[in-house]
């Protein structure tokens, strides 16, 4: 496995590979990878002829007062994790080869970036869909990856691929589940004991309004508070948004019908956590 610093090495290597008419599968992350990323890069082995993974904690898609710093870089321990799956590539540059200095290029997915997620932290969507775009334009894949653990994420760069004729392949992949049922993240190493403990309650709630709907509940205010109640029962857990939302506009949908998302924000002391489940009518 090569690790590539420098954009202009890591766009020869694509190059070459695209004229040998290979195929490059492509997981972006920001590093410190747990078995949900390991999922996505299991599945690019199996669909792509090269397998090109970018660890960048990428600084524009985090607000002033979030956690650039402390987010946690474990290049060594990932590298190895990455060896171990066969990856062939990774790409890990420096922020200054990301974003260079004098006057930047941003790419923005109207209204779906303003919503949920969005709505809690400005600003937040348009740094990931500009170093996707970025990314992209380096790499050059033919499928890239990305986790449903972050759908919203996953709704607005599908958007962006289209909007935008990138023609890239996108794979979503379903949620991978610590034993205990908790969503695999990163954040997830900054937990307390207790507030692992409690963490539950955010699956429990959203499976209990999924069953509430399977069961026959059509008022969606009412599925929203199936899951509420469960999540508020836990003292340290504080609800940011719980919202059952249209799956393609992640708008409030006004009836149980269609495929529809219930995502939820929830802090868990101060570590912010996001779950999601499909809803199907
Ligand atoms: O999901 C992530 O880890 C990031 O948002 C991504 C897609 C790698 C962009 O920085």
């Amino acid at each position: 496995m090569e690790i590539i610093r420098k954009v202009h090495s890591m766009g020869e290597i694509s190059s070459q590979i695209l004229a040998a008419r290979r195929t490059i599968g492509f997981v972006p992350t920001m590093g410190s990878l747990h078995d949900g990323h390991l999922a996505l890069v299991r599945r690019m082995k199996q669909l792509s002829d090269v397998v090109v993974v970018s660890i960048f904690v990428n600084p524009a898609q985090f607000g002033p007062d979030e956690d650039y710093r402390e987010y946690p870089r474990q290049l060594t321990r990932d590298t190895d994790l990455l060896i171990a799956e066969g990856v062939d590539y990774v790409f890990s540059p420096e922020p200054d080869e990301i974003y260079p200095e004098g006057p930047a290029t941003y790419v923005e997915v109207e209204d779906l970036s303003t919503r949920l997620e969005g709505a809690s932290r400005p600003g937040h969507f348009r740094g990931v869909t500009t170093v996707v775009m970025k990314l992209l334009q380096i790499v050059r894949p033919t499928l890239a990856a990305f986790g449903q653990k972050d759908a919203q994420q996953a709704v607005i760069v599908r958007r962006m691929i289209d909007n935008l004729f990138l023609g890239t392949e996108l794979l979503i992949l379903p949620i991978v589940r610590d034993e205990d049922d908790v969503a695999l993240s990163s954040r997830n190493a900054n937990l307390s004991s207790g507030e692992r403990r409690s963490a539950r309650a955010i699956y429990r709630g959203l499976f209990a309004a999924r069953a509430a709907v399977e069961a026959g509940e059509r008022d969606p205010e009412a599925v929203v508070r199936a899951a509420r109640e469960v999540v508020e029962a836990e003292e340290v857990l504080r609800v940011d948004y719980l919202e059952l939302v249209d799956g393609e506009l992640l708008r409030p949908v006004p009836a149980v019908e269609g495929r529809m998302l219930l995502v939820a924000a929830v802090y868990a002391g101060s570590t912010r956590l996001l779950d999601n489940v499909e809803i199907s009518v």
